[in-house]
């Protein structure tokens, strides 16, 4: 019987170690998603109407179940928010055609409604923060997250303009290493360039987070309500054992 419980003990143990190792790479990660922040996520469907929608859609997000989600009352929503060619109830789309993102980038500015799970939020937040200057790309930045993406660094007025520092600079180059390599082995870093930006480097941190926000919430639009009726359905299982035990007690009272 004790080496019963032994093992019980173990295996719960075993059970809420999986979490605890889980909140500790988040913890790496650095950013957390919050769906319940409703102001962030206003914040960064502010910033990706403004910033990214010129070229990225959201085709599997309607601005319907934007407006209803993140709280932002219809009529006020359709006056700001909603660009001039679109109606509510549509599906979030660009007026970039293919071919012409072809000729421009040489690729089509992925959909971002699942750029979240596909990636990671952190992955975009650190994407976002990723652009430095590079004179050999076409658009006269490289990424450090994603090296030699074609996406121009859109957020450059807000970051200011960076720069690759890298230790041993003149291996760095000689095609020994890869960008990747150097940066993963920390050899490189991304430091202040001579352009100066409108934010500091906190809020430029907060409008990255805004915007991985907004996207997380974009690759699963339903994960608040699904969380909230989780609670209540654990609230009513709660309950149920509560009304079972006191049923159990009373059946078995006269016969023990
Ligand atoms: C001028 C056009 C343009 C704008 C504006 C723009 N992007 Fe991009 N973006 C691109 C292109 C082109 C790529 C593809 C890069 C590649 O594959 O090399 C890209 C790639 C990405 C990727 C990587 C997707 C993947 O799966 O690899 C993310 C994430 C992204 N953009 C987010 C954003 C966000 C967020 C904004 C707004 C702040 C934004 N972009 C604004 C052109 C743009």
């Amino acid at each position: 019987m004790k080496l019963i419980w032994r093992q019980v003990i173990l295996a719960l143990c075993f059970l809420l170690s999986v979490p605890l190792a889980l909140a500790e790479t988040a913890a790496l990660d650095k950013i957390t998603p919050d769906a319940g922040d409703l102001a962030s996520l206003q914040r960064g469907f502010a910033l990706y109407s403004n910033y990214c929608s010129g070229c990225h859609q959201l085709q599997y997000v309607r601005y319907s179940r934007v407006a209803e989600d993140l709280s932002i009352p219809k009529s006020l929503f359709a006056e700001n928010l909603l660009p001039k060619y679109a109606r509510i109830g549509d599906q979030i789309t660009s007026t970039m055609t293919k071919s012409d993102a072809k000729a421009w980038f040489g690729v089509v500015p992925p959909d971002l409604s699942l750029a979240a799970s596909h990636h990671s939020p952190d992955w975009i937040y650190r994407y976002l923060q990723g652009f430095y200057q590079d004179k050999t790309r076409p658009f006269g930045v490289n990424n450090s997250v994603s090296p030699d993406s074609m996406m121009p660094n859109v957020l450059e007025h807000l970051q200011g303009g960076r720069q690759l520092r890298c230790e041993e600079a003149a291996n760095a180059f000689n095609g020994k290493y890869s960008i990747s390599t150097l940066l993963s082995d920390s050899k490189c870093g991304i430091v202040d360039g001579i352009k100066k930006g409108q934010l500091t480097d906190q809020e430029f941190k907060k409008v990255a987070y805004d915007i991985a926000n907004f996207l997380a919430y974009t690759s699963d639009p339903s994960r608040s309500d699904r969380e909230s009726l989780g609670l209540k359905v654990l609230l009513f299982i709660g309950l149920f054992v509560l009304f079972a035990y006191l049923l159990k007690r009373e059946f078995w009272r006269d016969l023990a």
